[in-house]
Parts: structure tokens; sequence; C-alpha cells
């Protein structure tokens, strides 16, 4: 669905425009982790620990490669919490008291605050982990692959998350609706497209993450594809969105600072590579209309 992929790069992205970000990896299957370049590690600072323990969001918060970006990694432990969440008290409230907490208490540079955003990546299934992240959010980001099932699973999605916002967090917004794999050759991405802005209006970002290869390549090297292949389609749209997301929260882009590769060793790499971009999906146009 584009949830890992919009949570690594939509975090770089505005920790490319100089915002200070923390990324908390919530699903045990640590692809926002290993896609940022750090390890899934049972090292005891983790997400499972924050759910699980004692153990508060400045004592697992750890650097990344990327400036102004920091995360808390998660690992295999994390499918547990799901479980041993049940039998603790508060279990749906226990990320946002730990936020609350880190808020009050770690959150401050020279009396500043010094994390602008801090954005959770959510696990696949709407069980505890993702109910504790919604009740811990002041918004949600809802990318909408664009393919036949999307709007079927939206429902259920926006059922949930009325039943969140009716019992543990009435706060809680929609901060947009975020079109992703799009290709406008097909007819099916143009009508969920149409569909979406028709139900959603305004809440649809006007940035659409179109379908491109480098953003399937670039977790394999740890990197967010704003980073791996920064002209790539798949980075231009989500710098793009990065900027779109500041501005709508009412913040002035100032300076953009240029996304460097830091592993200097993948450049040839990724030259040969750019070469690859359009050949991006070879979809025939039999793939156009919707099965039934
Ligand atoms: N716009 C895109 N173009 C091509 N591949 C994509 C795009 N968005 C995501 N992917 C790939 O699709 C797979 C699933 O994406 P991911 O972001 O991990 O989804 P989720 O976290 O919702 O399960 C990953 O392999 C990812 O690299
Ligand atoms: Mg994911």
């Amino acid at each position: 669905m584009g949830k890992t992929t919009t949570a690594i790069n939509l975090s770089t992205s505005i920790a490319a425009f100089g915002k200070k970000v923390l990324l908390i990896d919530a699903d045990p299957q640590a692809n926002a982790t290993s896609g940022i370049g750090l390890e899934a590690q049972t090292d005891g600072r983790s997400t499972y620990e924050l759910f699980i323990s004692g153990k508060s969001i400045s004592e697992c918060i750890k650097e990344t490669q990327v400036e102004n970006l920091f995360a808390v990694t998660s690992n295999i432990h994390l499918v547990a919490a799901e479980i041993e969440l049940i039998n603790l008290p508060s279990r749906e409230s226990i990320l946002k008291n730990k936020i609350s907490e880190f808020l009050k208490s770690g959150n401050n540079e020279d009396g500043n605050t010094f994390f602008d955003f801090i954005i959770i990546d959510c696990p696949p299934s709407l069980g505890l982990i993702t109910v504790n992240a919604l009740t811990a959010a002041d918004s949600l980001l809802i990318p909408v692959q664009c393919e036949y099932y999307a709007l079927e699973g939206l429902s259920q999605l926006l059922n949930t998350i009325k039943n969140v916002k009716n019992v543990f967090n009435p706060g809680l917004n929609i901060e947009g609706y975020l079109l992703t794999m799009f290709d406008s050759r097909l007819k099916l991405s143009n009508q969920i497209e149409s569909e979406l802005r028709k139900f959603f209006g305004e809440k649809v970002f006007q940035t659409k993450i179109f379908r491109n290869v480098k953003i399937g390549e670039a977790p394999s090297y740890g990197k967010p594809v704003v980073i791996y292949d920064p002209s790539s389609t798949g980075a231009l749209n989500y710098m793009d969105l990065g900027r779109e997301f500041l501005t709508r929260n009412g913040i002035e882009i100032k300076i953009e600072n240029e996304i460097t590769d830091i592993d200097k060793d993948n450049d040839n790499n990724v030259k040969e590579n750019i070469e690859e971009e359009n050949q991006d999906i070879n979809l025939n146009s039999s793939n156009n209309s919707v099965n039934g």
C-alpha cells in the first residue's frame, strides 16, 4: 500500500527541508528500519521496549545517516507485543503516553522543541499496535494504492478510524489521502484519482506518487529513494509531497538542503541505473481495464 515507503521518504524529505523528524517504526517487519539503513537489532531499545517495558522514547532514539532524521527502530520481537499488550492497563494508550512524556521532558534543546514531527510507520493489520498509533497521532496520512480493491480496503480503515476517534482520540485528523503507485497510462489509476477527489476533495494531496522502479530498488541499498536517486521520479514525487505537507501545515520552506548520497561508493551504480528509469513497467493496454 506504500505506507512504509511514504513514512521513510516523507520523513527524509521534511528533514531535507530542515525540520527535525523522528520516525517510529511500529511494524515488526521493520522495513522502515532497514529502509533508512539501520539494523533491526534486538538491542533492548526498540519499539518493542517502548510498548512493553518502562523504556522512554529518549532512551530508544537512534541517529540515522540523514541529517535531522532520527528513528526508533523495530524488530521481530514486536510481533509478541501485539499479544502481550492485551493484558496491560490502558493498552490502547501506551504509545500516546510515551510520546506525551517525551514531549514534556526529553524533547527539548535550548528551550526549543527538538522534533518538529514524529512519524509512525504502522503495521498492515488493524490490531492493538495500529490502535496505539492512531490513539497517539494528531493526524493520519493514508496512502491509497491505485489498484482495484483500494477503495474497499479504505472503507474498512475509515470504520476503524471512526471507532478509535470515538473512544480514544477525538482529536484525530486525516492529514490527507495520498495516491501511490500511480500510472497515468492506466484507466484504473485515473478512475481512482477522480473517485478519491470527488469523495475527499481537498483532503487528497495534489502530489501523486507514480509507480517508479527506483522506489523498489532503494530499500535494498538501505536508503530512502530521495537519497538513493534524487533525480528519479519517485524521489521528485516525495520531495513534492514533503513541500506540500509542510505548506499545508503552515510551514514556510526557507532552505532546501541539497540531498547528497552519504555512501559515495554507490554513485556509479546510481548513474548506470538512471538509464533504466523509463523502463519502469511494461504493462500492455489490456491491463488498463478493470476486471468485471
Ligand atoms: N510508487 C511506487 N513505485 C514502485 N514500487 C513501490 C512504490 N511504492 C511502494 N513500492 C514498493 O511496493 C512494496 C510495498 O510498499 P511498502 O511501502 O513497503 O508498503 P506497506 O508498508 O504499506 O506494506 C515495496 O516493495 C515498495 O518498494
Ligand atoms: Mg510497511
